[in-house]
């Protein structure tokens, strides 16, 4: 079977901490490892737990948005999850211990899918990935809009960093800043991924 459809399996029956407990789906990912592109999340919202699919709420109809305007389709070009792959009751931020207990499952997607580029979004990704790499960080303001030369596993990758699009969706300025910064990531005109 698909590597990543054998992890997917393994998350939808997960108990590994409480979230089982509360959500309706888990939400493993989706998308296609191909073009060696990962964008990773926080953790599911409302929607993607009643759907089990990532970024499908209206912070993800935003990032569906402006990855189409710079050429990018979705489910095609690209592997999307998140670093929590349960929805935290109420849309609460994950706990540490959580995070932990899900952050395997993250690491044997990378692994499956050798990404060559790895996009952040928002302060827990940010800091997961970082952390996995070995590196420390304090605040988004510190990375946001920057990329790394990272090894996460045995996998040599280019991490970048941005705002997630659940802050963009309150304010102007982040949704400026998180468009910027995707269309730099992703290469901009013509849906050529730089990375690809
Ligand atoms: N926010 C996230 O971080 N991930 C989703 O899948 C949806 C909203």
């Amino acid at each position: 079977m698909d590597r990543l459809l054998e992890i997917a399996e393994r998350i939808r029956r997960c108990a590994r901490c409480r979230l089982h407990e509360t959500r309706r789906l888990a939400v493993p990912g989706e998308g296609r490892a191909e073009k060696g592109v990962m964008i990773v999340g926080e953790a599911p919202g409302e929607k993607e737990d009643e759907e089990g699919r990532p970024f499908v709420g209206p912070a993800g109809k935003l990032l569906t948005a402006i990855l189409a305007r710079h050429g990018v389709d979705r489910g095609r070009d690209v592997f999307i999850t998140n670093v929590v792959k349960c929805r935290p009751p109420g849309n609460r931020e994950p706990l540490e211990d959580e995070i932990a207990a899900c952050t395997p499952y993250l690491v044997e997607q990378i692994a499956a899918v050798r990404p060559r580029l790895i996009i952040a979004l928002g302060v827990h990704s940010a800091r997961t990935l970082m952390g996995l790499a070995g590196r420390k960080i304090a605040k988004i303001a510190d990375v946001r809009g920057k990329c790394f030369e990272v090894r996460i596993g045995a996998v040599d990758t280019t991490l970048c960093v941005t705002y997630h699009p659940a802050a963009a969706l309150y304010n102007p300025k982040l949704r400026g800043a998180l468009e910027e910064d995707l269309a730099r990531f992703i290469g901009g005109g013509g849906g050529l991924l730089k990375y690809m």
